[in-house]
């Protein structure tokens, strides 16, 4: 079964929207299969955030989401990388779609509450960056 990693960003946990995000997924129909409240050291958050290194914005993302703590999620479900991302909207929020996590409550693309893995070749480097084996359930839905 497919699955994604998804972060609630600092913006998210300090807005209190940490349960709105988690409900949105759930009424779409993924499983929670991961769930941790964590702070990021640099260098986790610099091995994530890697293909962004050359960026003007790369420092600034990496001391954001070093600088207070975030939600860790992995989600399970049928084509649910690029379900989650429809769920969460564009990358900027200012042109995220009404009815999107972004869209609803994402005030600039610095400050977007949520990351989500964008292929199911990067969903599974960055599930295995940030979980260990252990961490994640195996079980299925009885409905
Ligand atoms: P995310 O999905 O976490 O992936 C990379 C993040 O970089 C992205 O969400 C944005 O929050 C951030 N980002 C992308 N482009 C810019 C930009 N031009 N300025 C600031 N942050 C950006």
């Amino acid at each position: 079964m497919e699955r994604t990693f998804l972060m609630i960003k600092p913006d998210g946990v300090q807005r209190g929207l940490v349960g709105e995000v988690i409900r949105r997924f759930e009424a779409k129909g993924f499983t929670l299969v991961g769930l941790k409240l964590m702070s990021v050291s640099k260098e986790l958050a610099e091995q994530h955030y890697d293909v962004h290194r050359d960026k003007p914005f790369f420092k600034g993302l990496v001391d954001f989401i070093t600088s207070s703590p975030v939600v860790a999620m992995v989600w399970e479900g049928d084509g649910v990388v690029a379900g989650a991302r429809t769920v969460i909207g564009a990358t900027n929020p200012l042109t995220a779609d009404p009815g999107t996590i972004r869209g609803d409550f994402g005030l600039n693309i610095g400050r977007n509450l949520i990351h989500g893995s964008d292929a199911v070749e990067t969903a599974n480097r960055e599930i295995n960056l940030w979980f260990s084996e252990s961490e994640l359930v195996n079980w299925t839905p009885a409905m």
